[in-house]
């Protein structure tokens, strides 16, 4: 079981943290990468270590809230491996602050990076997989799209999160009559450069004490079972589901 030998996975914020993790754990399974972020070095420190290992790679310079840019990474990608079998979309960033301080700069940041990319990403690959028949989106969403939180103000980012849960469902809906399934993952406190200057805190350490019943973070590499899961032929009957991988936040 979960042998994705043959398979390409396209993964944006391959450059950094969950991304960069999973795109390990797809080599690892034997898929091809196209690793997508807008730091190239990145990517290609990536490539390298990757390709050692005997993974074909596509590293794609992208920002994944710019059109042009999208489609030119999904042009490429066709004319270089003529499809793709694995979507995930990982790409994320945000502004922080509470409602009634957030400025329209701020809101509309976050949506563009977090929602609206989603979308736009999910076009341009999704037509690829249309004309194969075959198809896994994966997205990357938060338990922050589920519940909101006491601990400081992410309005924006919950709204963007919510946003990308329920176009999950539709996508999955939408897309289904072509064997493309698409889900969704909600991660809990994991520590990567988004979050690592909060989450060492020690305010928020306690805060993540009293609200994740397993009382730790995520460890690193704790996200891939689900996503190989997602993405594997197995998990054919399975679209539309949101899968929380938080230690249990949203459980209480
Ligand atoms: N860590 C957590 O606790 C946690 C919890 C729930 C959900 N998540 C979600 O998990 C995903 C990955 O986050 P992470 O924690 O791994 O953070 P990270 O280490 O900061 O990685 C974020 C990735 O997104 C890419 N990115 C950001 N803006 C982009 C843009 N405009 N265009 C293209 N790429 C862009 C970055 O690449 P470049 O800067 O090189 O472009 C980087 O590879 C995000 O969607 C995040 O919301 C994380």
């Amino acid at each position: 079981m979960f042998n994705l030998k043959g398979r390409v996975a396209v993964v944006t914020g391959a450059s950094s943290g969950l991304g960069r993790q999973m795109c390990h754990a797809f080599a690892e399974c034997g898929a091809s990468l196209v690793i997508l972020a807008r730091r190239f070095d990145r990517l290609k420190e990536l490539k390298n270590e990757l390709e050692s290992h005997g993974t074909k790679v596509l590293a794609i310079e992208c920002d994944v809230t710019n059109t042009n840019k999208i489609n030119k990474a999904a042009e490429i990608t066709e004319q270089v491996f003529g499809k793709v079998d694995i979507l995930v979309n990982c790409a994320g960033a945000s502004r922080d602050k509470g409602v009634l301080e957030m400025t329209d700069e701020e809101w509309d940041f976050t949506i563009a990076t977090d929602l609206t990319s989603v979308f736009k990403v999910t076009r341009a690959f999704g037509n690829i997989m249309k004309k194969n028949n075959y198809g896994r989106i994966i997205n990357i969403a938060s338990m922050y799209g589920l519940v909101g939180n006491t601990a400081m103000g992410t309005v924006a980012y919950h709204a963007s999160k919510g946003g990308v849960v329920n176009f999950t469902r539709a996508v999955a809906a939408e897309l289904a009559k072509y064997n493309i399934t698409c889900n969704c993952i909600c991660p809990g406190y994991f520590e990567t450069e988004l979050t690592k200057a909060v989450l060492d805190t020690e305010d928020f350490k306690n805060y993540m004490k009293q609200t994740v019943p397993m009382g730790r973070y995520g460890k690193e590499g704790e996200l891939n079972a689900a996503a190989i899961f997602l993405g594997s032929d197995e998990a054919s009957y399975v679209t539309g589901t949101i899968l929380t991988v938080d230690g249990g936040y949203t459980a209480i």
